[in-house]
């Protein structure tokens, strides 16, 4: 191992180790539930060689209400993270931390570190529009600008300024739908508007929108829950195509959707990082038991 691993390794070690104490403090807070059960620390391997997030001591407060407790996880580059746990775990709350999308919730508070390349985004000075451009989201429900499908994809680059003119524009917006898979479907009817597809390729219009900024990281929060298992199956083979090029990072509530599609897995509950490692390890013989009980549908 690499002398600067190491020191990472035991950097994240030592800091899980001071996060324990108070773990088990908050957690008491929860009562009869199973909060008692979670781990000191997260289980598992939190690191990665090549992060493009490190994430250290993650809390989320809603008001009064913790909701993210202590976590800490390091996101590969070009990897396929998902996010599984019960509903109600914090799943969509953590995600919303990795682009400051937290921010437009009033009440929600983010304390903790949180590095995009080394640079601390947490940081109050950070300036999140162009924060959002590089780690981009795809929600739940697709949503379209109520714009034609060309303007829906052109409208990223131009309030980012990437196009110089209209040729660099009508490539950007190609490109964009090509790597979507879409352009095939669309590319004589760009003048249309996109809330005229289908919910698949609406949600595929959300992910050229997404990518048309060259993100480094797209967010989707359960990207399927609305889809047919066709247009599933689409999203599906679109996202092992993209993280050639890109960091996913994707909570589903379908343990089978998680199980092909990334490559590690990162299981929530009641707010807790319980345990993170390479997906079919989680799937196949988890070291925690309430991740156990979890993907054996015993719990949640
Ligand atoms: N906007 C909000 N205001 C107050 N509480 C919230 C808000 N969003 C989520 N929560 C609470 O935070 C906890 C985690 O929610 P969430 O992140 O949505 O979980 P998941 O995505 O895993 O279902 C829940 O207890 C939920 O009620
Ligand atoms: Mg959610």
């Amino acid at each position: 191992m690499e002398a600067a691993t190491m020191s990472r390794d035991k950097k994240a070690r030592s800091e899980q180790s001071a996060q324990a104490a108070t773990r088990k403090t908050a957690s008491s807070l929860f009562g009869t539930d199973r909060s008692s059960d979670v781990p000191d620390s997260t289980v598992g391997v939190i690191t990665h060689d090549d992060p493009v997030f490190t994430c250290r001591s993650v809390d989320v407060f809603y008001a009064n209400k913790q909701a993210i407790f202590g976590v800490d996880l390091d996101i590969g580059r070009h990897e396929v993270i998902s996010m599984i746990g019960p509903s109600g775990c914090g799943k969509s709350t953590f995600l919303r931390c990795l682009n400051r999308m937290n921010d437009t919730i009033a009440i929600a508070r983010v304390t903790g570190r949180i590095e995009l390349d080394g640079q601390d985004i947490l940081d109050s000075r950070i300036d999140v529009v162009p924060l959002r451009a590089r780690v981009g989201m795809v929600f739940q429900k697709p949503n379209p600008f109520p714009k034609s499908i060309y303007e829906n994809v052109a409208y990223g680059p131009r309030i980012h300024g990437l196009a110089r003119d209209r040729v660099e524009l009508d490539e950007i917006v190609h490109t964009s739908l090509e790597r979507a898979g879409l352009l095939k479907e669309v590319k004589d009817r760009m003048d249309q508007p996109g809330t005229g597809l289908s919910g698949g390729q609406q949600q595929r219009l959300c992910i050229a929108r997404a990518i048309a900024v060259s993100p480094e990281v797209i967010l989707m929060d359960e990207p399927c829950s609305a889809l047919d298992p066709i247009a599933t199956a689409r999203i599906e083979d679109l996202i092992d195509e993209l993280k050639e090029n890109y960091t996913i990072c994707i909570v589903t509530h379908s343990m089978q959707q998680a199980a092909r599609v990334s490559q590690r897995t990162a299981y929530f509950h009641l707010g807790y990082l319980v345990e993170v490692d390479e997906t079919d390890k989680i799937f196949t013989n988890p070291s925690h038991k309430l991740t156990e009980d979890y993907i054996t549908g015993r719990f949640g």
